[in-house]
């Protein structure tokens, strides 16, 4: 298979490295800010699971953009703190800090950088490591989200604003009963580069207030019921439904199709490589020992990707 192979069947791949950013999932954000208009009256962010950096990129350039043709907001200095478990290339006017989301360290750590203060806008795109046991991976990346939300009241100032990758599996009424406690508006959006075929979506939270009287705790991890099958459900009454939102111009590129390398009659194609290899990525020995024949058959990794993490692919049926 041709290095550009991949550049036809993923449109936004491609137009992540024409364009200079380190992921695809750029655009999910950039769509996700389209419609929701998320970075109006931000100075302070906070890009949680950011690795390799597209999210921040656009933070970065979102608000950075601003400060620097004078309209930033009440003249206060923009500040973007990135947090990853990896290690990340570094990004101008982006603060990192390689920890884990779980760690209350980690909550103390941004608020630091913040001088004492909190942010006006959490972003999260985490995802685990995925098994391709659905069930697994549901709800790690539902134990991942409400990490994100535990750190999240630790660092967002009320009317703040926190938007987080969810998989949509059978435990989502769950979730979104949970992030209703804290948020007044709960909506789940799908942009138009994040895949039909994937089980991901986003929810953007608005307007953080928390119930009277509660204490931020990472100790006593967030809402940390049972998982039983009754209580999960939320039937009749109980159930919550938030709104449903496909988002991004509609006449933007369908992440599901292959499209042919020459998009534009007059421009020739031209490769270009990933804007920023990941720096250590977790599959790093694998290649390491694929490359050098000491890995067996069955462990090898069938490609080593030139460009990091991506939405996980989860069969259609499983959305
Ligand atoms: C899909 S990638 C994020 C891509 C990123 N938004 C971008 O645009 O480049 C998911 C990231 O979640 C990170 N992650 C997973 N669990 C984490 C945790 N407990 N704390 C910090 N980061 C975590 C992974 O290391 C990985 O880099």
């Amino acid at each position: 298979m041709g290095r550009s192979s991949k550049d036809k069947r993923d449109i936004y791949y491609r137009l992540a490295k024409e364009e200079g950013w380190r992921a695809r999932s750029a655009f999910k954000l950039l769509q996700l800010d389209h419609e929701f208009n998320l970075f109006t009256g931000v100075n302070r962010a906070v890009d949680l699971c950011a690795a390799p950096g597209s999210w921040s990129q656009v933070l970065s350039r979102k608000l950075r953009g601003r400060e620097e043709k004078g309209e930033e907001e009440k003249g206060e200095e923009v500040k973007i703190v990135a947090v990853d478990l990896q290690a990340m290339a570094p990004l101008p006017g982006v603060t990192q800090i390689q920890g884990d989301i779980t760690k209350v360290s980690t909550a103390q750590e941004i608020i630091r950088h913040f001088e004492g203060q909190t942010a006006d806008l959490v972003v999260c795109d985490g995802a685990p490591d995925v098994t391709g046991l659905h069930d697994v991976d549901e709800y790690i990346q539902a134990q991942l989200l409400l990490a994100a939300l535990n750190i999240t009241t630790h660092v967002l100032k009320p009317g703040g604003t926190f938007v987080a990758k969810i998989f949509r599996g059978k435990d989502v009424t769950l979730l979104y009963s949970q992030l209703k406690i804290f948020f007044s508006g709960v909506t789940c959006a799908k942009p138009r580069s994040s895949r039909n075929s994937s089980i991901e979506a986003f929810v953007v939270c608005q307007n953080y207030s928390p119930p009277e009287g509660y204490i931020p705790n990472m100790s006593n991890p967030l809402l940390d019921h049972s998982y039983d099958v009754d209580f999960n459900q939320l039937e009749g009454p109980n159930r919550v439904i938030v709104p449903f939102l496909a988002c991004g111009d509609l006449s933007a590129f369908d992440s599901d199709r292959t499209y042919p390398l020459q998009l534009d009659a007059d421009k020739q194609y031209q490769y270009t490589p990933p804007t920023q290899p990941p720096i250590s990525p977790p599959y790093q020995q694998a290649c390491h020992l694929r490359k050098t024949n000491l890995l067996s058959r069955e462990d090898a990794p069938s490609v080593c990707p030139d460009q990091s993490r991506d939405e996980p692919e989860l069969p259609a049926e499983s959305t």
